[in-house]
């Protein structure tokens, strides 16, 4: 019998990357896979039912199952309704409480800070949640250049709203989309703006030319398609607090034991599987965001 190669049954990217890749799913994982990211160690039998438990989505469902309001409430509709939206030329505003306030081009963001993949869970408050590789650059290394002054303690985002391109602005919602971090949240090193998805650049329905992703926190956080960062000293207003405060708070941090007021959040169904999955604190990365909420009532703060 032919012997099968690993590069047979694994995309390019990942058999081209192999070390790599385990180094960055150990981001995913957790600490479990760290053993298995030392220079020039297969993992393990174990360690790769690990690493299959949280694989990445597939293409096709990252690009083709999406929440973009405004172009569709129809998760499968959004692709094709966002297919045509113009992304060039772009430009996203940075200001408000900053010493060096700067609009970027699409064309200085890709130049001035070093894209890198960030394999990351995302977790739908609705209870669906994928694996997305993304290729992207901390926040925080955006915000070091524009410098926020000492009265900044929150980050505002804006999104595109532009009624000829998006057919879903009609429905009665306050557009456009917005939302927040708190300072020390969006200098978290897991916040990123993303630019990209699997090595390719952001389609439409997934939030391109750039996104926030937030990975600790629920989707609705990870504003798509930014066209304005405001820091800014009060806590901002955001899209879904709007429609409904009771439901949806500021923090919106991932966790099992804060139930949505109309349905649980303990468990979560992962796009591509069947059986419904446990969801974890913080999605995950209770160990790098625990500290940013220390001593705060995290059921109050939902
Ligand atoms: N950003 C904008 N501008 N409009 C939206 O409707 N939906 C959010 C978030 N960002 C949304 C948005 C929600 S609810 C989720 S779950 C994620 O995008 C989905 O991202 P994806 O379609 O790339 O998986």
């Amino acid at each position: 019998m032919e012997k099968i190669n690993r590069s047979d049954i694994t995309p390019s990217w990942l058999y081209m990357n192999r070390r790599q890749f385990l180094q960055k799913v150990s981001l995913v994982g957790g600490a479990a896979i760290l053993a298995a990211c030392a220079p020039g160690v297969i993992p393990t039998e174990e360690e790769e039912k690990i690493i299959q438990y949280d694989a990445p989505t597939d293409i096709t469902s990252i690009k083709t199952y999406n929440n973009y309001y405004e172009f569709s409430v129809y998760k499968d509709r959004v692709f094709e309704l966002a297919e045509n939206l113009k992304t060039d030329p772009w430009t996203v505003e940075v200001s408000g409480l900053v010493e060096n306030p700067t609009n970027f081009s699409m064309q200085d963001i890709l130049n001035q800070f070093t894209q890198e993949e960030r394999i990351y869970r995302l977790r739908c408050v609705e209870g669906w949640s994928m694996v997305i590789p993304w290729v992207g650059f901390p926040l925080a290394k955006l915000l070091e250049v524009v410098k926020p002054t000492a009265e900044a303690k929150f980050v505002r985002f804006e999104t595109l709203a532009d009624p000829e391109q998006m057919p879903g602005l009609t429905a009665n919602f306050p557009w456009p989309y917005q939302e927040g971090l708190r300072l020390d949240e969006a200098m978290n090193d897991l916040t990123i703006l993303a630019t990209g998805i699997y090595n390719e650049p952001l389609d439409p329905a997934n939030g391109a030319p750039v996104r926030l992703v937030v990975p600790w926190k629920y989707g609705f956080k990870s504003a798509k398609s930014l066209i304005k960062i405001e820091l800014v000293s009060e806590m901002p207003a955001t899209f879904w607090n709007l429609i409904a405060p009771r439901e949806y708070g500021f923090y919106s941090n991932v966790n099992p034991d804060v139930s949505h007021p109309r349905w649980s959040q303990a468990t979560e169904r992962r796009i591509g599987e069947t059986q419904r999955r446990p969801t974890l604190m913080f999605n995950g990365y209770e160990e790098e965001v625990a500290a940013l909420y220390e001593g705060m009532s995290l059921q109050s703060n939902y």
